[in-house]
């Protein structure tokens, strides 16, 4: 069973996405995290980021299972994931491995923008997580918070839009809701209502399928 769970930034899909797997015991893959190791990466080897070679090269010599840097949490390298994700090389590089990871026992959930319209636009479930950008920005203070860290939640709001509004517009495979994902606005909702909904819709799809 593979489900495809895109959205905009801090919308939730992460943290329902795993708990989906969890759940269902199958794989779980954040593939933002994927492209925020090569972002990062570009930036520490002082890639031009617009240079799809550049950080072609870079991405080919990194391990992108290795997410182990705090730094990848970061507005700096959240910005740089999103102009390295423009380039439609680094996507096929980094497509490949979303594509083998899922290629496992029992399946599994895969969270990023173009899940279900780009890596598996015949996912048997697809959602569309989305939230307004104040509740997005609320949530992800929180989660930095607990981190530790220092954050100005109006400057997260503004940094948050710029990069949803890039990976809305750009041409490789923009962030869309696929016509069959089911849409889930989580801005009034509890993220554990949210995954409850998607539980009851992931155990009926299970059943469909005959997997139950
Ligand atoms: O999910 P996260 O916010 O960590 O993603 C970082 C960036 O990676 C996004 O802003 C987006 O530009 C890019 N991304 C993408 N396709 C995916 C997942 C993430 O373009 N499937």
């Amino acid at each position: 069973m593979i489900v495809a769970l895109d959205g905009p930034a801090a919308s939730g899909k992460g943290t329902i996405g795993r708990r989906l797997a969890a759940e269902f015991g199958i794989g779980y893959l954040d593939t933002g995290a994927m492209f925020r190791v090569v972002g990062r990466a570009a930036l520490d080897a002082g890639a031009d980021l617009d240079d799809a070679e550049a950080v072609l090269k870079v991405a080919k010599e990194i391990d992108l299972d290795d997410q182990s840097d705090p730094r990848l949490h970061d507005a700096e390298t959240g910005q740089a994931a999103s102009r390295v994700a423009e380039q439609r090389v680094v996507r096929g590089l980094l497509l490949e491995a979303q594509r083998a990871f899922a290629n496992r026992p029992g399946g599994a959930v895969l969270d990023g923008r173009d899940i279900g319209t780009v890596v598996f636009p015949d996912a048997d479930l697809k959602f569309f997580i989305t939230a307004s950008t104040a509740a997005r920005a609320a949530r992800r203070a929180a989660q930095l918070r607990e981190m530790g860290a220092t954050v100005d939640e109006a400057e997260l709001a503004k940094e948050l839009e710029l990069r949803d509004n890039r990976d809305r517009q750009r041409a490789a495979a923009p962030l869309r809701r696929a016509d069959d994902a089911i849409l889930l606005d989580t801005t009034h909702m509890s993220i554990d209502a949210a995954f409850d909904t998607a539980r009851r819709h992931m155990a009926r799809r299970l059943e469909e399928l005959g997997c139950a």
